[in-house]
């Protein structure tokens, strides 16, 4: 194995320094099986589906497809090394190793979630990408607390590491130094300024939209906000939107905003891939933007010392709809509620623990391998994005 070469020297340098029933607006198809028909329609994406290749058909074919039609190519998938200017989100018990790797398969750049900070999982991970090209993501101040968990990870070589919520100087000299492209996942202006002073390669802005962890601000207007300050203060530094992108108009329209690429997470949740259990992937195919919210009941369950500014987007399910309101006593009760919470949430059960996704869910209807994820999103964004020049 690699000796990692940037444990505590380069570290002491850098430390200097976010239910509802569905199918209201429109309905699909009864039955649960997809069918396309209602989509291209809807978006008016008819050549879409004449240009997408069809199921089944040779991967070898269906990339050079892809390839002809798309016109997403740009610095974000040169720093990268990527085709496609996606990356799917680092998501703490469902980013594995098998869903980053199919991403990267796919021409995005996939991310384990490296979430807590387990090291034994991690490397699991790290395994189950069998050599893929892949990034990973912590959550800042809890590799904070445990930092040889970053030297295990530098140690595989990762081509990005996404640090969010926390101070990134903690860790930025040491990715820096072990050649990986360092992301920065902010959800404000303080957050982005943040990141220039660690040198961020990518600033990721973040909405409040988006499924996990996060804060108040809306995608929409946080990411050309977020263009602009960089425009006029750090110009080679690239911007990733992320919050509420689940198709090719999010793709297309994070790009119209000024980002260079999208980081996804709710949809790549529902994903064949994903490590989420059944019954909840299932809730995100049959939920609507309308049913989730923005809470701390998770963290408090959980007593992680998350800091004030940071809520959880998650369902509004029993579990959500018993304690909202009531958070001080959910920690009173948490010796009960605690351990409660984590076996149902070990046991997939979709009323009483955090189900865990964002407002995307309403534009999402299947359980889909990344990769048609993926290709159908690049497709879609480079037709709306052809058809509007
Ligand atoms: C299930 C889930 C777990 C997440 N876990 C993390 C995490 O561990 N670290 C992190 O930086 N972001 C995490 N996020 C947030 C993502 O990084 C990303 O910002 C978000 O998923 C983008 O919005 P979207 O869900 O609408 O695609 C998580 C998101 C979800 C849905």
């Amino acid at each position: 194995m690699r000796q990692c070469c940037c444990s505590s020297g380069a570290r002491a340098r850098s430390r200097r320094s976010r239910s509802g029933a569905k199918r209201q607006s429109w309905q699909r198809p009864e039955g649960g099986v997809r069918d396309e028909s209602w989509r291209p329609s809807r978006l008016g994406l008819t050549e879409v589906v004449d240009e997408f290749p069809a199921p089944g058909t040779n991967l070898a074919v269906r990339r050079a497809t892809l390839a002809n039609v798309t016109a997403l190519s740009n610095r974000l998938t040169n720093a990268l090394d990527i085709r496609y200017p996606i990356i799917s989100a680092p998501m703490a018990f469902v980013g594995g190793g098998a869903l980053a790797a199919a991403v990267s398969r796919a021409g995005g750049l996939g991310l384990i979630g490296g979430g807590y900070g387990d090291p034994e999982w991690i490397e699991e991970q790290f395994q189950a990408a069998q050599g893929e090209r892949v990034g990973v993501g912590f959550i800042t101040w809890s590799a904070a607390r445990r930092p040889s968990v970053m030297d295990a990870a530098l140690a595989h070589r990762p081509a990005a590491v996404m640090l969010s919520f926390g101070d990134p100087l903690t860790f930025a000299a040491d990715i820096k130094a072990a050649g990986a492209i360092l992301m920065c996942q902010c959800q404000n202006l303080g957050h982005v300024r943040a990141a220039l002073d660690a040198e961020a390669d990518i600033v990721v802005a973040q909405g409040s939209e988006a499924g996990g962890h996060g804060a108040d601000r809306g995608t929409f207007t946080l990411v050309p906000e977020v263009a602009d300050l960089l425009a006029h203060t750090s110009p080679d530094t690239m911007l990733v939107a992320a919050g509420g992108v689940a198709d090719g108009r999010g793709l297309a329209a994070a790009v119209t905003l000024g980002a260079d690429g999208v980081l996804v997470g709710t949809r790549l949740c529902a994903s064949q891939e994903s490590l989420v259990k059944p019954l909840h992937r299932q809730a995100i195919v049959e939920s609507n933007g309308d049913a989730t919210m923005r809470t701390h009941l998770a963290d408090i369950v959980r007593e992680l010392p998350w800091p004030q500014e940071f809520t959880a987007r998650i369902q509004r399910n029993g579990f959500v709809n018993r304690w909202h309101g009531r958070e001080s006593d959910l920690a009173q009760q948490v010796a009960i509620e605690g351990p409660r919470y984590l076996q149902a949430f070990a046991d997939g059960d979709p009323e009483d623990t955090g189900v865990w996704f964002g407002e995307a869910a309403g534009l999402i209807d299947a359980i889909e391998p990344a990769a048609t994820i993926v290709e159908r999103m690049v497709t879609e964004a480079t037709h709306l994005r052809r058809s509007s020049n």
